[in-house]
């Protein structure tokens, strides 16, 4: 049941929609998410929603737990230190907790970064991560900068997102022995509807290319590609003259994207905690996700320049962190907390919950340095 402002927010979001698709009767999907997640003051993330935690409609790693931004810190540390110090750039960082997890961390182990930069395309989320990092670190909030483009200087550092590349639109298609089909929106007595098209030139090759890669799909197979990931990817890290940079998200190499059994794509979506499969339903209200494809990520990193450094499970990337240790030095011989750390370690690390979905993924640049959050498993084979 949504409230008023949500039921006013949302039919204004399809008022803006309608016109959009009426300019040329369909709108792809991939400008349908764009739109619904980040139209100037009405998209998901442009607009005023909660969005993480209590209250709001998913729960993140950080969110879960500090032990999360404490082995980030941990690995932070390690590539600061062989650079001899540095910066770190955020991307997306959402109620600001990691930030807060990772620089609180850092400090402890003497390794805090020259700045600590927020992207973040949220106004409301800034003021959101704004309060939290005064709440929770007001001494070293000087450090903290906020930006709305990557930075213009080269630097030396880290480039750090968990949880922001699913949220890039993606294109849907249907594969056919005779040709694709691009999945688009359309206006059907007054709702929001799928509809097909023929999927013109662009969509077809990128289609063709993955078939020839060894992706074998059957008749009406629907599924999602990335467009934008190799330049977005690219864009963000333009800058960085050396260090790393870390991904953290749901998703899987190609071989495994693309396997029979999700013949309806990875599309995922959330509202009020709750998950569901139709991007259709509240637009501007619930967020919109594609599981990420780790292979296409892995050509992104050699296309930008990088060396593929490591491809790992969340739950290795935290044991290989000691997330063990971790816990020991927040409970800090609190058994209650001890105990509270313990299951919020299950949450990230066990199969079923968040250790296997999750992936972490490291690209390296004018450096080389085994990294501690890699060391336990290395799936760059599986790429
Ligand atoms: C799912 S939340 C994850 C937040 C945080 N990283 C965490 O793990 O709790 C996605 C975050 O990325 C931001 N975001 C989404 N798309 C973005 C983009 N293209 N550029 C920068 N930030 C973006 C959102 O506003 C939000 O802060």
């Amino acid at each position: 049941m949504l409230t008023d402002t949500q039921a006013l927010h949302c039919a204004r979001m399809c008022e803006h929609l309608t016109a959009l698709i009426a300019a040329d009767g369909w709108l792809s999907f991939e400008r349908f998410m764009d739109t619904a997640l980040y139209a100037p003051g009405l998209g998901y993330y442009s607009a005023g929603a909660h969005k993480l935690g209590v209250g709001g409609d998913f729960t993140t790693a950080p969110e879960v737990s500090p032990l999360f931004g404490a082995c980030i810190a941990r690995q932070c540390a390690e590539i600061l230190r062989a650079l001899d110090g540095g910066c770190v750039l955020e991307i997306g960082a959402g109620s600001g907790s990691l930030a807060a997890d990772v620089l609180s961390r850092l400090e402890t182990l003497g390794a805090l970064p020259h700045h600590y930069w927020i992207l973040e395309i949220s106004a409301d989320l800034r003021e959101r991560q704004r309060r939290h990092l005064e709440r929770r670190l007001p001494h070293l909030l000087e450090h903290v900068r906020w930006l709305d483009q990557p930075p213009a200087e080269s630097f030396d550092g880290i480039i750090l997102a968990n949880e922001v590349l699913d949220a890039l639109p993606v294109t849907r298609f249907r594969w056919h022995r005779e040709g694709v089909e691009e999945l688009g929106v359309v206006t059907d007595k007054g709702r929001l509807a799928w509809e097909t098209r023929p999927a013109g030139p662009a969509v077809v090759e990128a289609c063709r290319r993955l078939a020839k890669a060894g992706v074998a799909w059957d008749d009406g197979y629907v599924s999602e590609y990335c467009p934008r990931l190799m330049a977005w990817t690219r864009g963000v890290t333009q800058s960085l003259r050396t260090g790393a940079a870390l991904w953290l998200d749901y998703g899987l190499p190609r071989s495994q994207y693309y396997l029979p059994e999700r013949h309806e794509g990875t599309l995922l979506c959330h509202f009020r905690h709750r998950a569901n499969d139709n991007p259709l339903l509240y637009p501007g209200l619930q967020d919109i996700t594609a599981w990420v494809d780790y292979t296409l990520l892995a050509e992104a990193s050699r296309a930008a320049g990088f060396t593929l450094s490591g491809f790992t499970t969340q739950s290795f990337f935290l044991a290989g962190l000691k997330v063990d240790l971790e816990m020991k030095a927040i409970a800090g011989g609190d058994v209650n907390q001890f105990a509270r750390l313990a299951n919020q370690a299950r949450q990230l690390m066990l199969p079923g919950e968040m250790g296997e979905r999750f992936k972490a993924m490291a690209w390296l640049r004018g450096m080389d340095l085994p990294l501690s959050g890699f060391a336990l498993q290395d799936l760059r084979h599986t790429l």
